[in-house]
């Protein structure tokens, strides 16, 4: 049981950044997509979520087997794929509790209104990943995102993912603003998913949330190309020695420093 691409060529609008990426995402495991900046492992994660700005050119998405490259978002979203935001975007007007009470109703086709009294029993639970994320309570009836530093971004959009309660999640550098409690927090919550069988991309150039949560598999992209695939050890190596190596060979003119 896998999500994965295969020979993805993609990009937004007229943009080929994605030339040829076989990956898979095997169910209940973690998969790790490192990669320098502009390496286009964001443009994976959107065109595999189905943002509509994203153009698949060449090859097919399969989610256990299905076909759902062509398909929008809300269905992929349906069918059990999540994706966490590099950025999470703010909604203003629109308190937390009732975002996840709507988005959880559309993931289990539940016919409630979107903006009512959500159930207790989601409360009960939204409260309680709130608190293992480090969120007070108060964040729930905030609007969503808005005044929210980076790492509480992080941890909000972690709190949405635990409740829907995905069949598989792209995580698009969970560990991006977040001080080393919150690193730990969302390594823990990504433990928790693996542990109900959810199949986890995460993707990160920098290897620190991996020192907390050991991938199953790593693959590494740069200029758009799977260059390598391997072990946690690939992971420790890549901390060491940056991505220089492989853009050389690459004949990039990127990160030539090989810095992280
Ligand atoms: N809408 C767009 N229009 C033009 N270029 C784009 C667009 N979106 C992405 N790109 C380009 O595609 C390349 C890959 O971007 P992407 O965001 O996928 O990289 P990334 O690997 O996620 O980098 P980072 O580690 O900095 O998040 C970059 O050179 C970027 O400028
Ligand atoms: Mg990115």
């Amino acid at each position: 049981m896998t999500l994965e691409t295969i020979d993805l060529a993609a990009g937004p609008e007229d943009k080929i950044i994605l030339r040829g990426v076989t990956l898979r995402v095997p169910k209940g495991s973690v998969t790790a997509l490192m990669g320098p900046n502009g390496s286009g492992k964001t443009t994976l994660a959107y065109t595999i979520a189905g943002h509509p700005a994203y153009r698949v050119v060449k090859g097919r998405i399969l989610l256990e087997g299905e076909d759902i490259t062509s398909l929008p978002p809300h269905e992929r979203a349906r069918k059990g794929l999540m994706l966490g935001f590099q950025n999470p975007p703010e909604i203003p007007g629109v308190r937390l509790l009732n975002f996840l009470a709507a988005a959880y109703n559309r993931r289990f086709n539940l016919q409630e209104k979107l903006i009512g009294s959500p159930r207790p029993e989601l409360v009960k639970q939204a409260r309680e990943y709130a608190v293992k994320l480090g969120l007070s309570e108060d964040f729930l009836h905030r609007e969503v995102n808005v005044g929210f530093s980076g790492g509480e971004r992080k941890r909000a959009e972690m709190l949405q993912i635990l409740l829907l309660k995905p069949k598989y999640v792209i995580l698009d550098e969970p560990d991006s603003g977040l001080d080393v409690d919150g690193v730990r927090m969302v390594a823990d919550a990504i433990r928790r998913l693996v542990d109900d069988g959810v199949g986890v991309l995460v993707i990160t150039h920098y290897a620190r949330i991996l020192q907390f949560v050991e991938p199953d598999h790593v693959a590494v992209l740069v200029n758009g190309v799977i260059v390598d695939e391997g072990g946690p050890e690939l992971a420790r190596k890549i901390e060491q020695e940056g991505y220089g190596a492989y853009v050389a060979k690459m004949g990039g003119d990127k990160g030539s420093g090989g810095g992280l």
